[in-house]
């Protein structure tokens, strides 16, 4: 149950004995994750009087320019978890490859891993619009006490013991799921703490928002196409306004509290789809669910999808479900 003025910190103990697994391990690593989002906030937020806008001058795995930003979250985010001793493997989408945390000794008893996209939306930071932050949470697979293998990494979304994100806006606000509904919690500068100011979050069932970077209009497939008309079409509550900021988290926030769907497709530029299914779709898949919304890549549920490598792209639709189950409907009759 929720209290007015209840602080993140409090809200994760009391509701310690609801998780699935009570050992009070994913609390600390909750813990954690609040914390490394406090040292990035306080960096995003001076962002433009510090010299860590622009690009850091090396290229990622997944092929794009590393923002100053991105290098200094994933670092800020790896060596809190890492120095905590409360993971034993972290994979992230500025990392080639995933990181073993002294999971072959065998006093390291720590059974969860974090996947992570320490900055989203990194095209946004120089001209100081929204970015974020999106974690990841699974039970390794294999036994405790050996180092920690890909196939540690490489679950269904549907496997998730919790998700979050942060949302590094007008305000700073961290929302996530245990698999027990949605929350979110606003972060008071002064003070340093989050509270809890939403609530049992949802997504309305249906909404009048539509989010994909228009851009990309003439490769995409028929389906998405068509939707995008459909939303256009002046008939009923549509046409659907036209929202897209560029970063996921953001763009995921406001349609979750106002009703919208979300999309990126496949289309020539992306084959697979841009977003990666360990960082970005699976722990907003789950957070959508856990808030009555849905996200498939068209035609199958993303949390149902078995993942094959770490930085796996899919397309995303992701929203309000009613909206979801439309867009599914133009790509079904259009396969
Ligand atoms: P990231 O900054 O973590 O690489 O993610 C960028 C993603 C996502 O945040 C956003 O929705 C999408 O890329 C924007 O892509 P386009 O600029 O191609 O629309
Ligand atoms: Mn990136
Ligand atoms: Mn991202
Ligand atoms: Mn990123």
């Amino acid at each position: 149950m929720s209290k007015p003025n209840q602080t993140l910190g409090e809200f994760i103990i009391e509701n310690q004995t609801s998780f699935k697994y009570t050992s009070g391990e994913l609390s600390r690593l909750l813990n954690s994750i609040r914390l490394a989002a406090k040292v990035v906030n306080h960096e995003v937020n001076k962002a433009g009087l510090v010299d860590i806008i622009g690009n850091a001058g090396d290229t990622n795995i997944q092929g794009e320019d590393q923002q100053k930003l991105d290098v200094y979250a994933n670092e800020k985010f790896i060596q809190t978890l890492t120095k905590r001793n409360i993971v034993c493997g972290i994979a992230s989408e500025e990392e080639d490859d995933f990181i073993a945390i002294n999971s072959q000794d065998e006093n390291n008893q720590n059974k969860y891993i974090v996947l992570i996209d320490p900055l989203d939306g990194s095209s946004n930071i120089d001209v100081n619009v929204s970015v974020g932050t999106i974690f990841s949470i699974y039970r390794r697979v294999t036994p405790l006490g050996t180092p920690v293998t890909l196939e540690d990494f490489l679950q269904k979304g549907s496997a998730q013991v919790a998700a979050g994100y942060v949302v590094y806006g007008t305000s700073t606000m961290l929302v996530y799921t245990t698999g027990d509904g949605v929350n979110g919690f606003t972060l008071n500068p002064a003070i340093g703490s989050y509270y809890l100011s939403h609530p049992n979050m949802q997504f309305p069932a249906d909404g009048n928002i539509y989010s994909v970077n228009e851009g990309n209009y003439s490769d995409f497939p028929v389906g998405i196409k068509k939707y995008i008309k459909y939303c256009q079409e002046d008939e009923g509550e549509r046409p659907y306004t036209s929202r897209y900021i560029g970063s996921l988290v953001s763009d995921f926030h406001r349609n979750m509290i106002k009703g919208g769907i979300y999309m990126y497709p496949k289309s020539s530029k992306n084959p697979k789809g841009k977003l990666r299914l360990l960082y970005e779709c699976n722990p907003m898949a789950f957070i959508a669910e856990q808030a009555n919304g849905k996200a498939s890549d068209g035609f199958t549920r993303i949390m149902d999808i078995v993942p094959t490598e770490l930085h796996e792209r899919v397309p995303f639709i992701c929203g309000s479900v009613n909206m979801v189950e439309k867009a599914e409907e133009f790509m079904r009759n259009e396969e």
